[in-house]
């Protein structure tokens, strides 16, 4: 398979062809994303609630996404890799904002860098552009934002919101992005960004009118426990399988079940003799 690159995604879009893409933080998951066949994964900030336990993604670091990023990179060699930007890794300058999406490209070999918000980040989105680099846009829920939007909450739910969010869209598309995913806004909304842009515009909890659907690994396998969004689909339970097994294997030691003869090392012959005589 050969790696998709940003012409492929805009051509899927073209035919009207659905692209799928998967969070990742590791190398395992990463290598089952790529025999899957996903079109894309996100090493998403979402790593700190999912991976560290933190209660949102504004205390993740460059240096944690870096860290994951490279260890993605390395199990999908052949998949289009996106690095999420983390909290004031771009806000504070452009050209820190420069500078952290080039660390991205240089130190863990992503593909593009995915950044949240609109107007407000629109000289960001340019200069990361000029610098030679591919950007995805982010609106809708932006949970590096959630404080201002008084939580996890859908987003573009009135005309004035939804109005904003389209002009969002447009200036995010105007700045160079080749990509933009919306986040919790009504159907309708998405559909209506998506047949205004050129560029493939990606949903997550935006429903089916969009060109490609984004979910969250965690979510998708059942091990994030903590809460589970209205837009997400369990395609697994893997929290109870992995808590059976861990009960099973704890279960086995306890009543001397596990480890078993099959389980040990022989000694070389004649060498446990040798061995005691000197003791
Ligand atoms: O960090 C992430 O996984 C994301 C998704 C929630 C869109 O940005």
């Amino acid at each position: 398979m050969k790696k998709k690159s940003r012409f492929d995604l805009q051509k899927k879009k073209d035919a009207g062809e659905k692209a799928v893409w998967i969070t990742a933080y590791d190398y395992a998951t990463a290598m089952f994303a790529e025999q899957a066949g996903m079109d894309m994964i996100l090493v998403g900030d979402s790593l700190g609630m999912c991976i560290y336990g933190y209660e949102g993604t504004v205390p993740v670091t460059m240096d944690q996404c870096i860290c994951h990023c490279e260890a993605v990179r390395r199990a999908a060699a052949q998949t289009f890799i996106i690095g999420d930007m983390p909290f004031l890794s771009y806000q504070v300058s452009v050209e820190e904002a420069v500078r952290n999406a080039g660390r991205f490209h240089k130190e863990a070999g992503v593909d593009a860098i995915k950044l949240e918000g609109g107007m407000r980040v629109i000289p960001q989105i340019r200069a990361i552009c000029d610098g030679g680099m591919l950007v995805m846009g982010h609106i809708g829920l932006t949970p590096q934002s959630s404080g201002q939007l008084g939580g996890f909450k859908a987003q573009g739910r009135t005309a004035e919101t939804a109005r904003a969010l389209l002009e969002d869209a447009k200036a995010i598309e105007e700045a160079g992005a080749f990509a933009l995913l919306v986040e919790a806004v009504p159907p309708e909304v998405c559909k209506v960004i998506r047949d205004e842009l050129s560029i493939p515009v990606y949903s997550i909890g935006a429903g089916m009118d969009a060109d490609g659907q984004l979910m969250i690994s965690s979510d998708v396998l059942g091990i994030f426990q903590a809460f589970t969004p209205k837009f997400v689909k369990k395609y697994a339970d893997l929290g109870s399988e992995i808590q059976k097994a861990f009960k099973a294997y704890a279960d086995d030691v306890r009543q001397g079940r596990f480890p078993e003869e099959i389980h040990t090392y022989k000694m070389v012959e004649g060498e446990f003799s040798k061995f005691m005589d000197k003791i």
